[in-house]
Order: structure tokens, then C-alpha cells, then sequence
């Protein structure tokens, strides 16, 4: 058996669409423009392609871009002003400070500083209650994106036994928070986990957020599972014969041959991530404007 391959790419693109036709509708029927802001302290060079993509895939589907770059020293006052000033602005329906920030600079207290309904990569501790609570909130764009794929490949989750491995804040906890609203039985699988082989093993759904190469090999899967794989891991470079590249946390070479459906690395959930930042932020316009929630595209 071989499993179907979830092509996040082509899916990401297809929620870009979504976006962008609703978008326009928006635009037409109400004479509104979603707009999305990007803060971004330093000149860390991986931030700053992140933050380029952003910009340029906001603009794709129709939606203001606003970008704000701050030098690495910046104090937590003139950042925190701007945060104040970007909550304040009526143009401005989502906020992202791209992480990680400078040491001198708290995530935690940047987080808190952004309005909850502008809060698009779903972070504010609001946002988290409300999701945990089961009620409307921003939710994070990366759990976001393996949600829609998984009701996408399996319709209906209710009842469906679902592992995910990672509890961090940005993923683990989010994506377990999904999976449970959406009726599924959930574990959640940590670096404590007792015999996590076995936990695995009983999953139809297995969501691997951990951060370690090829970590989840094919015979921890239940023949016929789900698996989604969020890791990056960029493998050093003599293990690859010099190109430093990407996997997964699951060993794909080896699931790909039990799993009903997997996610590759990359073009699986990373494509993901920000068309569902854009998701988030027509969903906070919506929000903010009174109007529906946008089709398909919330939790
Ligand atoms: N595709 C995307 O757009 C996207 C977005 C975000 C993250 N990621 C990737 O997803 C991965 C996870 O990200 P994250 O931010 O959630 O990472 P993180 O904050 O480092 O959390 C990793 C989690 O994995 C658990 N873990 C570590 N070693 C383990 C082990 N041996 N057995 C079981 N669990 C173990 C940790 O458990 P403890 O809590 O017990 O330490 C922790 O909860 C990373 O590779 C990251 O690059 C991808």
C-alpha cells in the first residue's frame, strides 16, 4: 500500500483563491478591504523572506499590506506604540509581529499588547481560552491548516482516534483543541509520553509537531492512518550529501508505505501556514464588520 500524498501546495493555493474571491466580495458588496499588518524587528534573514512572502501573498488576493520594519534595538515602548497604533487603525484587521524577536524584546508581552480580534496567528491568551472554551476565536494558521486538510481527506472526524505529538502553544495545544471540537478522541504526546510507539499506533489521526528529522517511523502508524507532519528540520549538511535539506519529523520514506494519507515536507502544511493567515484575517474582518464568518476557511 502506498499512501495518497496531501498536496499542501496545491491546497494552499486553493484556500488563496477562497480567500481572494471573498475578498472581493467584500470589496464589492460592502466597499471593504481587509488589511493585514507585518512588524518585523531586525534583520534576521530568514524573517525577512517569511515577511516578503506574507507581503506579497496579501497583496495576491486582493487585501492591504502594511509593513513595518523596526531596527533590531528598538525599545518596548516605540514597538509597543506601534502596536497601539496598528490596534487603533480601522484600516488594519490583522496584526503579526514576526517571531523570534531580539532577547531584549518579550513574545509574551508582545502578544499581549495586540488587540485579541486583530490577532491573526491566534496567540493572544484570549484567543487561547476562547478555542479552548469552544468558542469563536483566531485561531493559530499552522494547527488551522492541518485542520482543513484533515476534514478535507476524511469528511466527518467525529469519533476518530487522533494523537498529536508536541504541546507547544503555537501548535500542540491548538491543534488538540481542534481535533476535540471537532469530536475527535485526542491524545496529546510530549516528551514524558510512556511508550509513545504504542500511543501512536492506536491513531487514525497522527499530527507530528515536534522538531526532530524523521522522528515518527512507518511502523509506529496504524495502517490506513491520517499522518500530518508540521516539522522542518533542516537536515545538517553531511547527512544529505551537502544541500542542508528539509524533512519532515515523521520518516516519510517509511510511513508513506503504511499511511492512508500523509503530508510531505516540504510542500505539506508549510504552504499551509499563511494561506491560513489570510483565512484569519477576512475572518477577523468579517468579525469586526459584523458580517458572516467567510465559507470553509474557520474553524
Ligand atoms: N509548517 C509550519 O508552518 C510550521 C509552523 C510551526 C512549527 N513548525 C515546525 O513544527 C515543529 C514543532 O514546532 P513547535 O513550535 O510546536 O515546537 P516546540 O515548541 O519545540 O515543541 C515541540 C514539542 O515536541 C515535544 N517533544 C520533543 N521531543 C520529544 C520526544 N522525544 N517525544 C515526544 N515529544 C517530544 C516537546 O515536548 P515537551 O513539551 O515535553 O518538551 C514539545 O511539546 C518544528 O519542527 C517547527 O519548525 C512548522
Amino acid at each position: 500500500m502506498t499512501a495518497e500524498i496531501i498536496d499542501g501546495k496545491a491546497f494552499a493555493a486553493r484556500v488563496r483563491g477562497q480567500v481572494a474571491e471573498q475578498v472581493a466580495r467584500l470589496k464589492a458588496d460592502h466597499g471593504i478591504t481587509p488589511g493585514l499588518a507585518v512588524v518585523l524587528v531586525g534583520e534576521d534573514p530568514a524573517s525577512q523572506v517569511y515577511v516578503r512572502s506574507k507581503g506579497k501573498q496579501t497583496v495576491e488576493v486582493g487585501m492591504n499590506s502594511f509593513e513595518h520594519k523596526l531596527p533590531a534595538d528598538v525599545s518596548r515602548y516605540d514597538l509597543f506604540a506601534l502596536i497601539d497604533r496598528l490596534n487603533a487603525d480601522p484600516a488594519v484587521n490583522g496584526i503579526l509581529v514576526q517571531f523570534p524577536v531580539p532577547d531584549h524584546l518579550s513574545e509574551a508581552e508582545i502578544v499581549a499588547r495586540i488587540d485579541p480580534a486583530k490577532d491573526v496567528d491566534g496567540l493572544h491568551i484570549e484567543n487561547a481560552g476562547l478555542l479552548a472554551s469552544g468558542q469563536k476565536a483566531m485561531v493559530s494558521c499552522t494547527p488551522l491548516g492541518c485542520l482543513m486538510m484533515l476534514r478535507d481527506r476524511l469528511g466527518d472526524l467525529s469519533g476518530l482516534d487522533a494523537v498529536v505529538i508536541g504541546r507547544s502553544n503555537l501548535v500542540g495545544k491548538p491543534m488538540a483543541q481542534l481535533l476535540l471540537r471537532d469530536s475527535c478522541t485526542v491524545t496529546v504526546a510530549h516528551s514524558r509520553t510512556r511508550d509513545l510507539p504504542g500511543v501512536v499506533r492506536r491513531a487514525d489521526i497522527v499530527v507530528a509537531a515536534v522538531g526532530r528529522p524523521r522522528f515518527v517511523p512507518g511502523d509506529w502508524i496504524k495502517p490506513g492512518a491520517t499522518v500530518i507532519d508540521v516539522g522542518i528540520n533542516r537536515l545538517p549538511h553531511e547527512e544529505d550529501g551537502g544541500k542542508g535539506k528539509l524533512v519532515g519529523d515523521v520518516d516519510f520514506d517509511s510511513a508513506v508505505r503504511v499511511a492512508g494519507a500523509i503530508t510531505p515536507v516540504p510542500g505539506g502544511v508549510g504552504p499551509m501556514t499563511i494561506a491560513c493567515l489570510l483565512a484569519n484575517t477576512l475572518t477577523a474582518t468579517c468579525r469586526v464588520n459584523g458580517l458572516d464568518e467567510p465559507e470553509g476557511l474557520t474553524a
